[in-house]
């Protein structure tokens, strides 16, 4: 598939490599922005409260799949929004999906070392549901679906509890992923 990333920090760029090693071609987008036009669909990880300029820096976008893995660490989504997902859906008018927020990109170089298939959430359209379940399959993820992008702002501050339950972040997900004492 011909990917996009816009972020290609640790969640953009680690999941590049990923995607990348399972046959895909993958262009990555920094802050100064870029075209996705070829994109058959296109990963968002920028800064939560980035999101707007973000997108106001690509071109291309409308209409495309976007899966958005954006987190609000302190900040709102934009005005008028319950989340950054539905805010990316304004924007695109495409099928949208919500997923990759809730996993440590700090791991992905380890899910093959898991004793099972790590379990990645997504919400989002239906017309979404084959790109996003196979790119978290190519990630190295059993997508778990949890309803339409409505839910997203669920996900979304699902993070304000389990950040706050680990010093690890996201601890409870990666149970199955890392020994206990590595969390
Ligand atoms: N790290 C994790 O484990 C993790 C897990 C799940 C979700 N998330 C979420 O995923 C998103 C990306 O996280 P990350 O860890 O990949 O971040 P990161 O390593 O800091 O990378 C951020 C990327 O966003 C770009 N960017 C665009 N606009 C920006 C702006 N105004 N300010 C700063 N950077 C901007 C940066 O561009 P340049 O390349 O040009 O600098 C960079 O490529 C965040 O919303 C985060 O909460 C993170």
């Amino acid at each position: 598939m011909q990917l996009a990333v816009i972020g290609r920090g640790n969640v953009g760029g680690g999941l590049a490599d990923l995607w990348e090693e399972a046959g895909h071609d993958v262009t990555r987008i920094g802050r100064e922005g870029g075209d996705v036009s070829d994109a058959e669909a296109v990963l968002v990880a920028v800064p939560g409260g980035a999101i707007a300029e973000t997108l106001d820096r690509v071109q291309g976008i409308e209409g495309k799949t976007v899966i958005d893995a954006t987190n609000l660490w302190g900040v709102d989504p934009p005005p008028g929004f319950s989340s950054n997902a539905e805010f990316v859906k304004s924007r695109t008018n495409g099928p949208t999906a919500k997923s990759f927020n809730t996993n440590f990109a700090a791991l992905y170089d380890r899910i093959g070392e898991a004793r099972s298939t790590p379990s990645n959430i997504w919400s989002g359209d239906e017309e979404a549901r084959q790109v996003v379940e196979q790119l978290n399959r190519d990630a190295g993820y059993e997508p778990v679906y949890a309803g339409p992008l409505e839910n997203a702002v669920a996900q979304e501050n699902f993070l304000k509890i389990t950040g706050g339950i680990s010093q690890g972040g996201m601890g409870p997900f990666f149970y199955r992923m890392a020994p206990p004492d590595q969390l």
